[in-house]
């Protein structure tokens, strides 16, 4: 086995997206489609990677770089096709022997195996494409083989004579060849072509005329399906989610309606959890063992202990974790706290810069004020403390562990463990004053009418 190494383009900007955001950092199934490309080259292991990017696109980097840390970024300064768009690599990869794999970062759906045998079959014969049987060829490049089912070319929609454009064994774009093959045939690419471009795709047939076969993987026509406009963002993140939800239930999940439940690549679900309709899981999400997740619940960056229920109707926002068998219930919003185990916070609260510990309840209408109008401060309530409803907890500030807090108080000072707090304007009560306003009233108005 010889090492692999990757090539990214990523520098289309993609004018049909009709956006400020580079094409490939669009996401679909929570993540970047240049992420879903990155992630599946991860998995052979590469010992190279290089990002092709066009000017300007620091945030395609740097995208490239959560992924792959030491991943090398060339800059396509002017789009003159995909061959000079892969020279851009070259002088990352001018040490590199090997194989060398060139993905596009628009082709999200991409599998980990088909690269691997992609790049099998290179290591074997120096060189091959990967095809797929199109529905509808209009637009790709035609694979030409020889009598011995050999490729021998690769002819674009635009150059193809009719007898070729009838073909429909078509190029996905993504190749595998030899390092050595590649800087070798390289330079003769010429631009000679409908669009004036320097074609990747040339390379078969000058490997051909030099003697040296070019090997064919296919695979189906949905995994290499690229991504253009945003109907097409739509298509994959359909495909995508379709996968998702067969997976979870296939390892023990039960989606009540899997059609209305919308996951992200990393989420991860434990045995016997329950997801309810209409729930969505952004990036960031794991779930323990028995975790129901009810109703119109949306979850991101968040960890859930084994045995909790969320929802109906809650929000977890990054930095959520909920301890075992604890309860955040419906219109509660969770951000950047921990919810001890057995604590409870059942309706209308929102718990953000927090710590609760374990088997406290948060009444209905709890606000922790966690921000000041320039910085966010921790609000860190202790075990077994009943906080009563509509209680404002003015952070930074602490409640010790079994104290006690009135409904309606606002607490801005700390809160001694056992203790009681509670800030109210005394009661006033007056018998018989909604009678005698409810006469006076009712005598006004019926003098008005007779009038
Ligand atoms: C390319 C293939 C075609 C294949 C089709 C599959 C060539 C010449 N043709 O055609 O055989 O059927 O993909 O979708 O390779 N890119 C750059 N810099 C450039 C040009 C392209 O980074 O200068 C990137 C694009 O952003 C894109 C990819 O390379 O991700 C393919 O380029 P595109 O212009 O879409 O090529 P097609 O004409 O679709
Ligand atoms: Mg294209």
């Amino acid at each position: 086995m010889t090492g692999n190494a990757i090539v990214v383009l990523a520098a289309g900007k993609g004018t049909r997206m009709k956006s400020s955001l580079p094409k490939v950092l669009h996401r679909a199934g929570g993540r970047s489609l240049l992420g879903h490309v990155l992630h599946a080259a991860r998995q052979l292991a590469p010992d190279r990677a290089v990002i092709v990017a066009g000017p300007g696109m620091d945030a395609v980097s740097a995208e490239a770089r959560r992924i792959f840390p030491d991943v090398a970024v060339a800059t396509q300064e002017e789009r003159h096709g995909t061959a000079h768009a892969v020279s851009m690599a070259k002088s990352a990869l001018a040490d590199f022997r090997g194989t060398v794999l060139v993905l596009y970062g628009d082709v999200p759906l991409i599998a980990a195996e088909t690269l691997m045998r992609l790049a099998g079959l290179a290591e074997e014969e120096g060189m091959a494409v990967l095809g797929f049987e199109a529905q509808n060829p209009h637009g790709y490049g035609r694979l030409i083989r020889n009598a011995a089912g050999q490729v021998v070319a690769i002819r674009e929609e635009l150059d193809a004579s009719e007898g070729e454009r009838a073909l429909t064994l078509c190029n996905s774009g993504i190749i595998a060849i030899d390092a050595a093959l590649l800087w070798s045939l390289l330079p003769k690419i010429g631009n000679a072509n409908a669009k004036g471009e320097y074609y990747l795709t040339d390379l078969v047939a000058l490997a051909a005329a030099a003697g040296r076969p070019c090997a064919l993987a296919t695979c189906p026509e949905a995994e290499v399906s690229g991504v253009n406009d945003r109907t097409q963002l739509a298509e994959i993140e359909a495909r995508l989610q379709a996968a998702y939800r067969r997976l979870h239930m296939l390892n023990g999940a039960t989606l009540v309606a899997p059609d209305t439940v919308f996951f992200s690549a990393d989420t991860v679900l434990g045995q016997d959890v329950v997801v309810e309709p209409h729930v969505v899981f952004g990036p960031g999400v794991t779930v323990e063992d028995g975790v129901e997740i009810l109703a119109f619940s949306h979850l991101e960056g968040s960890r859930i202990g084994r045995g909790a229920r969320i929802g109906p109707y809650a929000r977890l926002r990054p930095g959520a974790e909920i301890g075992r068998e604890a309860h955040v219930g419906n219109f509660v919003e969770v951000k950047k706290a921990v919810i001890g185990e057995g604590a409870k916070a059942n309706h209308l609260s929102y718990i953000g810069d927090a710590r609760v510990g374990a088997k406290s309840n948060i009444g209905a209408g709890t606000i922790t004020c966690n921000y000041d109008g320039f910085e966010k401060h921790l609000t860190d309530i202790g075990e077994n403390v009943f906080v009563g409803s509509n209680t404002a907890l003015v952070a930074p500030v602490k409640v010790g562990d079994g104290a006690s807090i009135g409904a309606g108080s606002v607490i801005t000072r700390n809160v001694p463990a056992d203790a009681l707090a509670m800030t109210r304007a005394e009661l006033e009560l007056r018998e018989g004053w909604a009678a005698r306003y409810r006469d006076i009233k009712a005598a006004k108005k019926a003098a008005r009418k007779k009038v």
